[in-house]
């Protein structure tokens, strides 16, 4: 079964409190997502593999460890996904990104992919889905079955906050995938919303409630 790691340091947790709020504006939000997704990157990261390299320094050659090669590819699920892509490049600015879209079928209200952009090398990297919200699952099942489907092997799920239901719903369809997560909260209401969550993530990023 693939881990589900809650990242819970204290500033993750300090700014997920002010995510949540309502009062919260649109700068802040964006501002805050951004930032909690930086913190994040350090923990997704933890195990890309590293080779050795010999430095220079001004008295010795010294043996160190630079990340090897072809790294990670990032891919935002539209449009929520794209609020967590800068903070995430901070950290690692050789990321490419790729973008997959997903609409609910009105009549089956399963997702449809209107559209999927991928790094060539989308085969050869870490990919890593963003998720904001896992709520039933559904997007971020479909988006992985995606990467599966063209070959792509390792994959990762970040999300800022979880259901349940979602995690369940994921780790059944997957259970090859790491999950991420900054809360895992503690249900999902007859909507679909995460409950308590933090409302619409799309909605409060792009200022569109
Ligand atoms: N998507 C959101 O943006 N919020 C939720 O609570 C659930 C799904």
């Amino acid at each position: 079964m693939g881990r589900l790691i809650v990242c819970d340091h204290p500033l993750i947790q300090h700014k997920m409190t002010f995510i949540r709020d309502k009062n919260t504006n649109t700068k802040d939000f964006r501002e805050l997502v951004d930032e909690v997704a930086t913190l994040m990157a350090y923990e997704i990261t933890r195990d890309v593999p590293l080779v050795s390299v010999n430095v220079e320094t001004p008295v010795a050659v010294a043996e160190c460890k630079v990340v090897s090669g072809r790294m990670v590819g990032l891919i935002p699920i539209l449009r929520a996904g794209l609020g967590m892509v800068e903070g995430m490049l901070k950290l690692i600015p050789s990321a490419k990104v790729g973008h997959i879209g997903l609409a609910r079928n009105p009549e089956t209200l399963r997702p449809v992919e209107y559209y999927i952009n991928l790094p060539t090398d989308a085969t050869e990297r870490l990919l890593i889905v963003i998720d904001p919200m896992l709520a039933t699952g559904g997007s971020a099942n479909a988006a992985i079955e995606s990467l599966k489907n063209r070959g792509c092997k390792q994959i990762k799920l970040m999300c800022l906050i979880a259901a349940p239901e979602g995690v369940e719903a994921v780790q059944k369809a997957h259970p090859d995938i790491d999950i991420y997560l900054a809360a895992l909260d503690s249900r999902l209401d007859e909507h679909g919303y995460i409950i308590p969550g933090l409302g619409d993530a799309g909605d409060r990023l792009f200022g569109t409630m």
